[in-house]
């Protein structure tokens, strides 16, 4: 169970933090995980002050993809004009702060030690806790800013690294209900998206192209598992190659919209299914998507729809359902999966 008492750093003081702390916490966050540099200040976990996330896209372009070292060096580029833009944009100094959070992790390590040096440092400059955050739980905390969603709720995850439907009991208690056990949604989005010639980010444009075709012009397969709550997306990525192999063959011009289209439908519906079983059997009525797969169009218009079936549905706005700092400021605040003093190290896997 996280604490919620903490220590300043070099006085040594105690500071109760999060929900039962009494008074207004507002906390400095920094996201260095993949590649986007992000600071925001955020109040009470919930009300965002300043967002600031400086994207590495254009670079990683012409790498087809994220190099660490790269995103490392991109990340020390950009970390401190990020930091004072989230001041600037506030309105507040060092001093206003209640604490400063990083993400420790899971992510890149080299690209994770820059953000949370600098968080660490901060708060050794103004003699504030550190607290560090774990990036699962934070991008489920996305779903508290500007809103009054409370739990328990069921949360699907679809990130880049990560799949899993999770029982948010409390604000402190999760439990893993299923997960992927090969790749996760983002990852399959991307390696489709370079199957069919299109470039990164290949989840966002796929997304994009498959609005444009037939979601039912080819079928491809839905993995059947043991324990039904869990995910596999191996056997849809390598379906995908055969058929893309195939109608090169038989096509002067690959029919993309349409393959884009198919692959959509498979995998939202198959998030729907599952993410809805799963709320059933725990009684939740409340769904929340996360993650930056959830920016996706398709499955956040079938999530929604269950709304005619009374189920609440959440998803974070969609410049908080990819990397931010805000949600890493809420998970600190609401304390889930957090790790909170200097000596917290990075990790890159859970
Ligand atoms: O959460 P996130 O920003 O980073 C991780 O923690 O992994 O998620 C990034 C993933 C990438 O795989 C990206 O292709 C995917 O989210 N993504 C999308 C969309 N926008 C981002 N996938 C499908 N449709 C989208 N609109
Ligand atoms: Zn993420």
């Amino acid at each position: 169970m996280p604490k919620k008492e903490f220590k300043t750093p070099i006085s040594d003081k105690s500071i109760i933090i999060g929900p039962d702390s009494g008074y207004d916490n507002i906390m400095f966050a920094i996201e260095s995980s993949c590649d986007e540099t992000a600071a925001a200040i955020v109040k009470n976990g919930r009300e965002v002050l300043s967002n600031v996330v400086a994207s590495q896209i254009k670079t990683h372009i012409e790498f087809g993809g994220v190099v660490p070292e790269v995103a490392a060096r991109e990340h020390l580029e950009a970390i401190n004009v990020v930091i004072a833009q989230a001041f600037e944009q506030a309105g507040l100094k060092g001093e206003d702060i209640t604490a400063f959070a990083a993400t420790v992790g899971p992510g890149l390590v080299g690209s994770l030690l820059v953000g949370m040096n600098a968080g660490k440092a901060l708060a050794l400059a103004y003699d504030k806790p550190f607290i560090g955050v774990n990036h699962l739980n934070a991008h489920v905390c996305a779903n508290f800013l500007n809103t009054d969603l409370e739990p328990p709720f069921a949360a699907l995850l679809i990130s880049g690294g990560h799949t899993q439907i999770i029982e948010v009991k409390s604000y402190l208690e999760q439990r893993i209900i299923g997960e992927t056990i090969d790749d996760a949604v983002g990852e399959a989005y991307d390696k489709v998206a370079r199957l069919i010639g299109l470039p990164y980010p290949g989840g966002v444009n796929l997304d994009k192209l498959a609005q444009t075709g037939n979601p039912f012009a080819y079928k491809l397969p839905e993995a059947k598992l043991q324990n039904e709550f869990d995910f596999s997306f191996s056997g849809l990525k390598t379906a995908s190659l055969q058929l893309i192999q195939k109608l090169k063959k038989e096509n002067p011009t690959l029919p993309s919209a349409d393959i884009a289209a198919s692959f959509q439908e498979t995998v939202s519906s198959t998030l729907l299914k599952k993410t809805k079983k799963a709320a059933d059997n725990i009684s939740a009525k409340t769904i929340v998507l996360a993650g930056g797969v959830a920016a996706n169009s398709e499955i956040r218009k079938k999530f929604f729809a269950l709304r005619d079936n009374g189920y609440k549905i959440y998803a974070p706005e969609m410049k908080y359902c990819t990397d931010n700092a805000s949600m890493i400021a809420s998970s600190a605040y609401f304390l889930a999966g957090t790790m909170n003093s200097l000596d917290v190290e990075v990790f890159s896997r859970m």
